[in-house]
């Protein structure tokens, strides 16, 4: 037990750490060892972390002091930010401030940090093509992230940075999945035209970061990108049609449109959809679900994704509910 390198997850009872927790509990022989990072140890998923073997360990990103406590002694740690509890990427920063910095003063060995491109390398300020959000932002909840990459070189924290992909859990948690529409016809809406958009299982991050963990120095330094499969909104919506055994369509709606869909984070999505369609060639080019199923062999394809959570599903009748 001793020997085991101790990995600290931040938001562990979330999509991205729990799967990271998961696959290092599922691999007791593998030489490393969860430790679950909670706000709240009676929770009902902190308490079920440590009910499968993690060590649970209270804390907050917004405390150093708590995010000092919770390295401590640890060989790694799985950093991440939860920009969707607060929409500030000023928040973002300075949490990933205090990873980096408590990484630093505990020596971890390994830190991957979850982050996203600065998106305002593309799209500077001045491009009109999207609107500037929070007065300094084009995608607030990536530009964020982009921008706290160097809070790790920095502080000289051996990190990989890890670029995630769009999870297909959205089409369950952020009302993303198939609405029936006045027309009585069933569709997912994207503003990304005939543009593949890189999506993943919320699951498979946490076991592609471990695989990267395991490997260690190999990735130490490095930025590395994953996705379960890149899929354009028609094929997206056949293999709906396909595991629902209705029709399903994809409306291709403009990103001025998605904007002003009116939902929290509406505009902040549609610049990222806009983004992901205008820099198709980079940004699903960056994505290769060749690469994540070399670090994951058991990564889904979107396919067997939705064939497993079909009944989890909440389907939407549009008309119905306006
Ligand atoms: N949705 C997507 O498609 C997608 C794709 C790529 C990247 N992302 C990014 O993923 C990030 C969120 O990660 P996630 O989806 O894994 O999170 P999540 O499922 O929303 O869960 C976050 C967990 O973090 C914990 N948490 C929240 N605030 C905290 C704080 N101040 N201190 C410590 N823990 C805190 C909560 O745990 P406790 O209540 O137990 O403390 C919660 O269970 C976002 O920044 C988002 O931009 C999302």
């Amino acid at each position: 037990m001793s020997d085991r390198k101790v990995i600290a997850v931040v938001g562990a009872t979330g999509a991205q750490g729990s799967g990271l927790v998961r696959a290092i509990l599922n691999d007791p022989n593998g030489g490393f060892v969860a430790r679950a990072l909670t706000r709240d140890r009676t929770g009902t998923k902190a308490k079920e972390l440590a009910r499968l073997g993690a060590e649970v360990v209270e804390a907050d990103v917004d405390n150093l002091e708590n995010l000092r406590k919770a390295f401590a002694g640890a060989y790694g740690a799985y950093c991440v930010t939860f920009f969707w509890a607060h929409f500030s990427p000023e928040k973002e920063m300075a949490e990933a401030q205090s990873m980096a910095k408590a990484a630093k003063e505990a020596g971890l060995r390994h830190v991957i940090w979850s982050t996203l491109e600065d998106t305002r390398q593309w799209v500077p300020l001045s491009d009109n093509r999207m609107p500037t959000l929070q007065g300094k932002y084009k995608v607030p909840h990536f530009d964020g992230k982009g921008q706290s990459n160097h809070f790790f070189t920095d502080a000289g924290v051996p990190t990989t940075f890890l670029l995630t992909s769009f999870y297909w859990d959205n089409f369950i948690h952020f009302g993303m999945g198939p609405k029936k529409g006045p027309d009585g016809r069933w569709a997912i809406t994207f503003p990304m035209g005939d543009k593949k958009l890189p999506g993943i299982a919320a699951e498979d991050i946490g076991k592609c970061a471990y695989a990267i963990f395991k490997k260690g120095e190999e990735f130490i330094g490095k930025t590395v990108a994953i996705s379960g499969e890149n899929l354009t909104g028609t094929e997206m919506a056949a293999a709906f049609a396909e595991v629902l055994g209705k029709e399903v369509r994809y409306t291709s709606v403009s990103p001025e449109a998605y904007r002003s869909f009116g939902f929290p984070g509406a505009e902040d999505l549609g610049n990222m959809f806009q983004f992901k369609r205008d820099f198709e060639e980079y940004f699903s080019g960056t994505r290769n679900p060749n690469f994540a199923r070399s670090l994951n062999p058991s990564l889904e394809d979107f396919n067997t994704w939705l064939k497993r959570n079909k009944n989890a599903l909440k389907l939407e009748d549009a008309a119905a509910s306006a």
